[in-house]
Parts: C-alpha cells; sequence; structure tokens
C-alpha cells in the first residue's frame, strides 16, 4: 500500500467530507468537547491546501447539520462562533489565498452575527479561481431538496415555467450546490459508516471512503490514502466498462 503512488490523471473532482469526531477526540485527552471543533476547524484549512495541491477542484465539508441543533446550546453556540473567531484571524490569509469559499445551507437560523461573516468571507473570496471549499452549515439534504422542491412550485404557479420543464439538470440548479459538479468521493471520518442527511442528491454516483480516524488528526497522508483507495475503484455509472463488454 505505501508504495503505491496518487495517479495524478484520475483525481477526484469534488470530494465531500463528513468530518466527525472532534468530540471523541477531545474525550480521548480529556478536553472539553468544545477543543475538538476548535481543532478540527483549523483542520479544514490543512486538509483544504492539500486538496488543492493535488489538483481537487471542489471539497465540501459538513461542518453543521440540521439535526446538530439538538445538541447542548453551549456547544451549539460554541460552532456558530467558530467561522467568526477563525475569520478574525485568518482574514488577511483567505484574502491572500486563491481558495474560493461558499456556503451551504440554511442562513435564516444562524445568528446574524455568522450570518455576516459568511457573506463576507464569500465576497472577499469570490474572484478566487482556485479551490472551491464549499462549507456546509446548518445543512440538511432532506431540508435542501424541500426548498429546491418548494422554490420549483413558486415558480409553476407563477407561471414562470411549466410542470414538464422540470428535469433533473433545473431541479440540481435549485439545490444549494446549484453550480457544483457531482460528488467523485465522499470521507467519512471518525468509524461511523451513515451519511446522517448528507448531500444525498450529490453522490448518486460517488465513491465511499470510510476510516477510522478522528477527524482532528486526518491529515495529508490519510487524504492520499482516500484518494488511492478512490483510484482502485471501477466506477461504470450504470454501464459497461470498455474491458468488460
Ligand atoms: C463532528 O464531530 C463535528 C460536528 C458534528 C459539528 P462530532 O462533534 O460529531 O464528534 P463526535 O462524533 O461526538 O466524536
Ligand atoms: C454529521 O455528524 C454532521 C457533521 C459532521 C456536521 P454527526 O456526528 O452529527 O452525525 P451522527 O449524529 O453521528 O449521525
Ligand atoms: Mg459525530
Amino acid at each position: 500500500m505505501s508504495n503505491i503512488v496518487i495517479d495524478m490523471n484520475n483525481i477526484p473532482k469534488h470530494i465531500a467530507l463528513i468530518l466527525d469526531g472532534n468530540g471523541r477526540w477531545a474525550k480521548k485527552r480529556m478536553l472539553p468537547r468544545n477543543l475538538g471543533h476548535r481543532k478540527g476547524a483549523f483542520n479544514i484549512a490543512d486538509i483544504a491546501k492539500e486538496a488543492s495541491a493535488l489538483g481537487i477542484k471542489v471539497m465540501s465539508c459538513y461542518c453543521f447539520s440540521t439535526e446538530n441543533w439538538n445538541r447542548p446550546k453551549q456547544e451549539v453556540d460554541y460552532l456558530m462562533q467558530v467561522p467568526i473567531k477563525y475569520f478574525k484571524r485568518y482574514k488577511e490569509k483567505i484574502e491572500n489565498s486563491d481558495i474560493k469559499v461558499i456556503f451551504s445551507g440554511r442562513r435564516d437560523r444562524v445568528p446574524s452575527n455568522l450570518l455576516t461573516t459568511m457573506e463576507e468571507i464569500e465576497k472577499i473570496t469570490s474572484n478566487h479561481e482556485g479551490l472551491i471549499l464549499n462549507l456546509c452549515f446548518d445543512y440538511g439534504s432532506h431540508d435542501e431538496i424541500i426548498n429546491a422542491a418548494k422554490k420549483l412550485a413558486i415558480a409553476v404557479k407563477n407561471g414562470e415555467i411549466s410542470v414538464d420543464q422540470i428535469d433533473e439538470k433545473m431541479f440540481e440548479k435549485n439545490l444549494y450546490t446549484k453550480d457544483l459538479p457531482p460528488v467523485d468521493l465522499l470521507i467519512r471520518t471518525s468509524g461511523e459508516e451513515r451519511i446522517s442527511n448528507y448531500l444525498l442528491w450529490q453522490i448518486a454516483y460517488a465513491e465511499f471512503y470510510f476510516t477510522p480516524v478522528l477527524w482532528p488528526d486526518f491529515d495529508a497522508k490519510e487524504l492520499e490514502k482516500a484518494i488511492i483507495s478512490y483510484q482502485g475503484r471501477t466506477r461504470r455509472f450504470g454501464g459497461l466498462k470498455e474491458e468488460e463488454k
């Protein structure tokens, strides 16, 4: 395994990460859970740089789910402040990088100071042409799909489109991830093997990679392992490969 190198001609375009295990990482060290979240947040930037260097175009990160509101208030409050603290500290670095940051998810429930930060990060990176870092915050696939269905229903009601015009392309354009390509590789850390309401539409033909490594410990080497595993898969998209015919 260690001798296998990455094939630079077969790099996934879009990787999606379920960054799980921050709490367990902290618990193992007898630290409060929030310190795990802090370490996990710093790790996003490191892995984004690594992904960018490998030629990955889009990296989606599950940062806060629509179900995570069910956590204790002090943990939710902390998670709502993480991007703000991060931005205050690294504004210049973000501005001077070539990474384009976008947020996917609901915007009507996050605190107003977080919303302001999200909009500012998106604004100052909007012209960047490097990796797209899609941060999924107050994101849930069920919410996203219902939201898209409602938008289309309203457009039909207003006579802007007809029901027959609704196809996969149009539906996709109404998802939070509207301009992103489909997910090629989905990675979940911490040993859990479930999707937890993440990018259900977008992972239709993604390859899955589960690792027991906790998110704060997931480093460049772990990312490389995931890519190498991906490169060993046969993607058929329902068809057959040339050699299988
Ligand atoms: C993932 O880590 C980050 C968020 C869900 C915000 P967890 O907080 O779920 O960590 P574990 O699963 O409890 O270890
Ligand atoms: C999924 O992790 C959500 C994020 C990583 C933001 P959870 O820790 O919330 O998922 P479950 O509850 O174990 O499925
Ligand atoms: Mg978890």
